[in-house]
């Protein structure tokens, strides 16, 4: 079943997110309880910014991901302009390759037009590039980048 998250899944949410970084970075699960809580502060901001779409099985939440709204600057007669952007997508590993990720894409981009939004983008991680030009997406030169963290 794919549906958008509500605000009672935000446990779930949180510990996918955990388990997702987990696959990249050694965590300690000593630290997950303050992430928990964190992550729930932060969503209780987040109501009409940043919208979430699950994939459950029977029992519990197996992927996610988010549709941040990015505004933009109003030009003469269209006031009220936004883009979204497609962040911290995650399947866990057992349900991949089954098409569970490209519903939830299907389903973030269904938000986005509802909400009005020109365009949808996201900074995908290097091996799931291939998954986006599935689902659609294009690699677009105008998009630049300037990394602050170099
Ligand atoms: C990337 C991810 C979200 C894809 O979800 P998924 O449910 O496995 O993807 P789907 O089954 O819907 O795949 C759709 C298509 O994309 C292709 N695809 C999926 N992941 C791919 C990958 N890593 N490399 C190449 N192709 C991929 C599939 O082969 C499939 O094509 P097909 O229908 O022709 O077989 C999932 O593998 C995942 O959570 N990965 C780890 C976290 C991650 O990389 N997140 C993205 C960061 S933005």
């Amino acid at each position: 079943l794919i549906r958008e998250a509500t605000a009672g899944d935000v446990d779930d949410l949180a510990l996918l997110r955990w388990q997702s970084h987990s696959e990249r970075d050694e965590l300690d699960e000593g630290d997950f309880e303050a992430y928990r809580v964190g992550f729930a502060r932060w969503w209780s901001t987040q109501q009409g910014r940043c919208r979430a779409v699950v994939a459950t099985d029977d029992e519990r939440i197996v992927a996610m991901g988010f549709l941040a709204l990015v505004n933009r600057v109003p030009v003469p007669g269209a006031l009220d302009r936004h883009h979204a952007d497609i962040q911290s997508m995650y399947v866990l590993p057992a349900y991949r390759g089954a098409g569970v990720g490209s519903q939830i894409v299907g389903a973030l981009v269904g938000l986005a037009c509802e909400s009005g939004c020109t365009r949808v983008e996201v900074h995908s991680g290097r091996r799931a590039v291939p998954f986006y030009e599935h689902a659609g997406f294009e690699h677009f030169p105008q998009l630049l980048n300037l990394d602050l963290k170099r």
